[in-house]
């Protein structure tokens, strides 16, 4: 621009002022003596050198007050098209140049506005995606992951970003879903993961995206799922098997007294004890079954008062007396203290101790002990169920919670048990807020511990206002 001024505002001035000195000339040469000739020719010439002169001097001002500016605004221009977007013209000039200016500036507010909105945008999709449950990935369309979010992350090992999802994930289902995909037709997959601590199952959607941009796939870990359906196939399966064993039994009995055992005094009375003894124990099972559901379900009418643990204890013990002594298991209680209101349903905390007393004297080979012992703390109170039985090895121990769970079926089923007492107690526990842990060494015998909250203890709770959750 300064150039293109420059020649031009020179080549007019120098074409003006030369028309000027010409014209001056012709008239000098026409119009005076010749003496005075030499005279004015160098006037002129002195007149054309200072002509000379300003027009240098007038074309650089003019080409400069120009060209700076809008030099100036090129470089403004060029950094916002850079993507500095904190540049500005600031022009102060009240003319077309500055008018240049200002709109710039005000462009470039404008994009800086639409640039924190998209970031803005861009943020809350990516915390969404991150938030998200499900592994979900973008891949162009040669099958390139071009963006992955945490889940993914955590799946994987890596954010698989440039590499192709057969390549992060190997799996022939997946594998086949996504060329499904590239087709233009969504598909679903389930493929077990490999690699890591331990095998995921893993269920995949992948869909292709509008105008064949490329696939989004979302990975779902369903390994838990899978793993509570089979814990409810078994338990469907183990509730049935438990309950057909005491019902063949009193079938065979009472067809056997139909086709006459009835006549023979003797054996029927024996049959008759076995019946009555088979359906206690469905009564067992069926009440048991019961109690869990209860327990399990989210409704459970749990009526948490404030309520003394000791007589409940008594209660229990009392209970048990007599198949502990029958056993050989030696039945006591430590630490009772004179007052110890705590935060539960009575029910509930008496179906708790029967369980873990039940189990204690069930488990312990005559000879042995058992031991119920209740310790305060500032604002809870543990009851300790503890034996010197077997105990329970370190590899049955994370599991002995669950339903039907036993270490020994055969020998725990000769016994009489089912599996669900400690399932029981787990929910029930956890329906009255506190929590229930256990302790075993092999050899040496098993401690549970139920811990529930103070009804006296924190002074922010009305203790001994009787009051349902
Ligand atoms: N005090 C204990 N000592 C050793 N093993 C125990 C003890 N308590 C429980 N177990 C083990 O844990 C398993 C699960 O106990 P749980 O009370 O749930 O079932 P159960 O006693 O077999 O049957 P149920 O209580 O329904 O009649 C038992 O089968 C037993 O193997
Ligand atoms: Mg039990």
């Amino acid at each position: 621009v300064i150039a293109s001024i420059r020649a031009r505002l020179f080549l007019s001035l120098g074409i003006a002022t030369l028309g000027v000195l010409v014209a001056t000339w012709i008239f000098a040469e026409l119009s005076t003596e010749p003496s005075s000739r030499g005279q004015i020719r160098s006037v002129l010439a002195f007149a054309s050198v200072l002509a000379l002169i300003v027009g240098v001097a007038l074309t650089e001002w003019v080409a400069r007050r120009f060209a700076g500016p809008l030099e100036e605004l090129r470089r403004t221009a060029d950094a916002l098209a850079a993507g500095d977007f904190e540049v500005r013209a600031r022009s102060r000039r009240p003319d077309e140049i500055g008018g240049l200016g200002r709109a710039i500036d005000r462009m470039a507010d404008q994009l800086a506005e639409r640039l924190a909105a998209v970031r803005n945008e861009e943020t809350r999709l990516r915390v969404m995606l991150d938030a998200m449950e499900e592994a979900v990935i973008v891949a162009d369309r040669d099958g390139r992951i071009a963006l992955s979010n945490a889940a993914f992350v955590r799946m994987s090992g890596s954010t698989g970003l440039g590499r192709t999802i057969a390549e992060a994930m190997r799996s022939g289902e997946l594998h086949d879903a996504v060329r499904e995909a590239i087709a233009g037709r969504s598909a679903k997959a389930m493929f077990d993961l490999e690699g890591g601590r331990q095998k995921r199952t893993v269920a995949a959607h992948v869909a292709p995206l509008p105008a064949q941009a490329g696939l989004i796939v979302v990975l779902h870990d369903v390994t838990e799922l899978r793993r509570l359906d089979a814990v409810r196939r078994d338990f469907v399966a183990n509730a049935s098997h438990e309950l057909r064993t005491p019902l063949t039994a009193i079938r065979g009995f009472a067809e056997t007294l139909r086709d006459g055992a009835l006549e023979e005094p003797r054996i029927a009375k024996r049959f008759v004890g076995n019946i009555v003894e088979n359906a206690m124990r469905l009564q067992r099972l069926v009440d048991d079954l019961l109690e869990l559901s209860r327990s399990e379900s989210p409704e459970a009418p749990m009526v948490m008062t404030s309520v003394d643990p000791l007589p409940i204890v008594s209660k229990v013990l009392t209970a048990l007396e007599g198949r502990a002594s029958s056993k050989g298991v030696q039945l006591g209680v430590e630490g009772t203290p004179e007052s110890a209101p705590i935060r539960a349903d009575a029910r509930a905390l008496d179906q708790v101790l029967m369980n873990l007393v039940d189990n204690a004297i069930k488990y312990t080979p005559s000879g042995g002990r058992v031991i119920v012992r209740l310790a305060r703390d500032a604002d809870a109170l543990t009851i300790e169920v503890a034996d010197n039985g077997p105990g329970i090895s370190a590899s049955h121990l994370p599991r002995i919670f669950e339903r039907f769970y036993r270490v020994d079926a055969g020998r725990s089923r000769e016994q009489g048990g089912t599996g669900l007492g400690l399932a029981i107690v787990k929910h029930l526990t956890q329906g009255m807020h506190g929590e229930v842990s256990v302790e075993s060494k092999v050899g040496r015998g098993t401690t549970f511990r139920v811990r529930l909250a103070r009804a006296d203890g924190a002074p922010a709770q009305s203790a001994e206002q009787p009051s349902s959750a």
